[in-house]
């Protein structure tokens, strides 16, 4: 019998052994592939520079401040679940506006879908910029100094939320009104007295709008004047300086996150530290930056402290003396809290925070979409005449000088098909961001067609790990959703709309703009209010008219408005005022 010679074995072993080795490199680089692109087969828009290519992938167009036109496009050319190609920076990430995926992330398999390292990213800058230690702070808990819901999540924001949107119940909001009625009439006032003398003055009424809101959350959200309508007034300075510039500062440093995690993890911490605070001198957004942040925190530690006293030396009696009488959100949460037993109280850190998110909640957002509805009434004359006479035929029902209540508001239906037209169409929050905690299969309304061999999918799987971007304004103008004129400003469509005809799960309306689920606005009821509120006392003041040159609205982290070729002024909104 022949067996077989060690010559003869050893070609037969290395073919087995090349083959064998290939067919697992083969398999592993498939698998890594797979991991590294799992979403090839989905479409999605080619970064638009090289830059973007090499280093950034989809980080610069999707956060550039002329994004707008991008952000409505993904739905319309790519679909409802789109990819975005990662550069260098980063993986692949998912561009979601489709109604059953965005019900599963936000609503019923939200656990799994926290906001993303990008947004904790801020962890880092808030490292480098304020050189703590590894506390975990939000990009919202760098801006609110301190941990308040918009920066917590799971157990903790639950907590916090409790306490929150006990606040902005529709029976508390509506006993807000006088207070409401109150700045507005001294924004009336102001207004009044800056055009009477030019009919059809041009009046940035941004700056009087952003005037307003800061007055309408500084007496109804936290029981503080800042003085808003004294064109003197330091506070109001200094505080809405801070304010404005804090949110367009935080969304320039977004590119950098992806260099800051090997920061946060370099140790010793003093080394850290040190860098940190060397780094920021020649980075001017990131100076600006903490400089905004440390000009609000006094303001709300002053507040707390003030209410604190009056608590422990009155009791709640006491609180009545505050410039809302007590009645204002802040100080109901203090009280709240004063009152809770030890186990469910909240620290004076998590107080302070929360001050913080009511005050950013509540202003940029409302005094932007005033500011951009005036400018749409400016456009469309017959649309205010409209809603004037619908405003003078409610008020001539109520006794002389008596403005309309919160009921009387909420009833009047033009304004409140312009008022959800606004919302949906110019949402002032253009995305949220989302990261998996692990592999979540999510079910879609509009299915996938794979780009690689034209098959159908109706379920995603989204690989843990995945930043996932909810596109809230191009959801609430997709045209599979809202029709062929998702795109065009129609009131009249919510005058005929029933409740409920929205696939989406948005909470207002069943668009996306106050979002859903646990993260859901708590403000929407008081901006709400706030909106019709201002607008129906400016409506039977005053008209308005366009200024000749277009306003271009940016993006930042809200939207930021200005007019084309003057775009060095900065933000503003000119338009032509006539007291009636
Ligand atoms: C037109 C006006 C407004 C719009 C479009 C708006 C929209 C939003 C959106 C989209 C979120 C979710 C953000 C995220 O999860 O990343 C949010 C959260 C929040 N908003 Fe508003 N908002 C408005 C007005 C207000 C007002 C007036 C207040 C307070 C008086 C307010 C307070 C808050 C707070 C505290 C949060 C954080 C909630 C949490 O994380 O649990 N908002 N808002």
């Amino acid at each position: 019998m022949t067996g077989l010679s060690t010559s003869s074995i050893s070609p037969l072993l290395t073919a087995a052994f090349v083959a064998t080795f290939a067919a697992i490199a083969t398999s592993s680089f498939r698998k890594w592939m797979k991991s590294k692109k799992p979403y090839a087969y989905i479409p999605g828009p080619t970064p638009s520079t090289v830059v973007a290519h090499s280093y950034a992938g989809y980080l610069l167009d999707l956060h550039s401040p002329d994004a707008l036109p991008w952000h409505f496009n993904v739905p319309e050319e790519y679909g409802h679940v789109a990819r975005l190609k990662g550069g260098l920076a980063g993986a692949d990430a998912l561009y979601i506006t489709d109604p059953a995926a965005l019900n599963a992330i936000l609503i019923r398999q939200q656990a799994w879908f926290p906001e993303s390292t990008e947004f904790a990213g801020y962890e880092e800058t808030y490292v480098l910029l304020y050189s703590e230690s590894d506390a975990v702070q939000r990009l919202f808990g760098i801006i609110h100094c301190g941990d308040g819901v918009a920066s917590v999540q799971g157990l903790e924001h639950k907590k916090q939320r409790k306490y929150m949107d006990a606040l902005f119940t529709a029976n508390r909001v509506s006993k807000l009104t006088p207070m409401f009625y109150q700045v507005a009439h001294q924004l009336e006032d102001k207004l009044k007295a800056a055009v009477s003398d030019t009919p059809g003055k041009v009046v940035d009424m941004l700056d009087c709008l952003t005037r307003a809101a800061l007055e309408i959350i500084g007496t109804a959200g936290i029981g503080h004047t800042f003085n808003s309508f004294d064109d003197k007034s330091e506070a109001f300075d200094e505080f809405h300086g801070a304010i404005t510039s804090v949110l367009p500062l935080a969304s320039r440093l977004f590119l950098v996150l992806p260099f800051l995690e090997s920061w946060r993890k370099m140790k010793p911490v003093w080394l850290r530290r040190t860098l940190a605070y060397v780094g920021t001198l020649p980075w001017p957004s990131a100076r600006k930056f903490r400089a905004a942040v440390d000009a609000m925190h006094p303001v709300y530690v002053n507040l707390y402290k003030a209410r604190q006293r009056m608590l422990e030396e009155g009791g709640s009696a006491a609180l009545a003396d505050t410039a809302a009488g007590g009645k204002d959100l802040i100080t109901s949460m203090i009280q709240a809290n004063w009152d809770a037993d030890e186990t469910h109280k909240m620290s004076e850190d998590t107080v302070l925070a929360n001050m913080g998110s009511i005050v950013h909640g509540g202003q940029e957002t409302t005094s932007s979409s005033l500011a951009r509805f005036l400018t749409i009434i400016a456009e469309d004359q017959d649309l205010q005449v409209r809603l004037r006479e619908e405003l003078r035929d409610a008020k001539a029902k109520k006794a002389p000088g008596e403005d309309l209540d919160y009921t009387e508001l909420e009833k009047l239906p033009l304004l409140d098909a312009v008022v959800r037209e606004m919302m949906r169409i110019y949402s002032p929050v253009t995305f949220v961001w989302r990261q998996t905690t692990k592999d979540v299969v999510v079910p879609l309304t509009y299915p996938i067609r794979s780009i690689m061999n034209g098959e159908e999918t109706k379920e995603l799987l989204i690989h843990q790990g995945t930043a996932v971007y909810l596109g809230m304004s191009a959801a609430n103008r997709s045209t599979a959703i809202w029709g062929a004129d998702a795109a065009q400003f129609k009131p009249e469509r919510w005058l005929n709309r029933t409740q409920g005809e929205s696939k989406l799960p948005g909470a207002y309306s069943g668009m996306m703009t106050f979002l859903s689920g646990a993260k859901v606005c708590p403000g929407k009821t008081f901006a709400l209010l706030e909106m019709k509120l201002v607008l129906a006392v400016l409506l039977l003041s005053f008209s308005f008219e366009p200024i000749p040159t277009p306003i271009d609205w940016r993006m930042g982290i809200t939207l930021e408005p200005r007019v084309r070729g003057r775009e060095k002024e900065g933000a503003q909104v000119p338009v032509r005022v006539t007291a009636l």
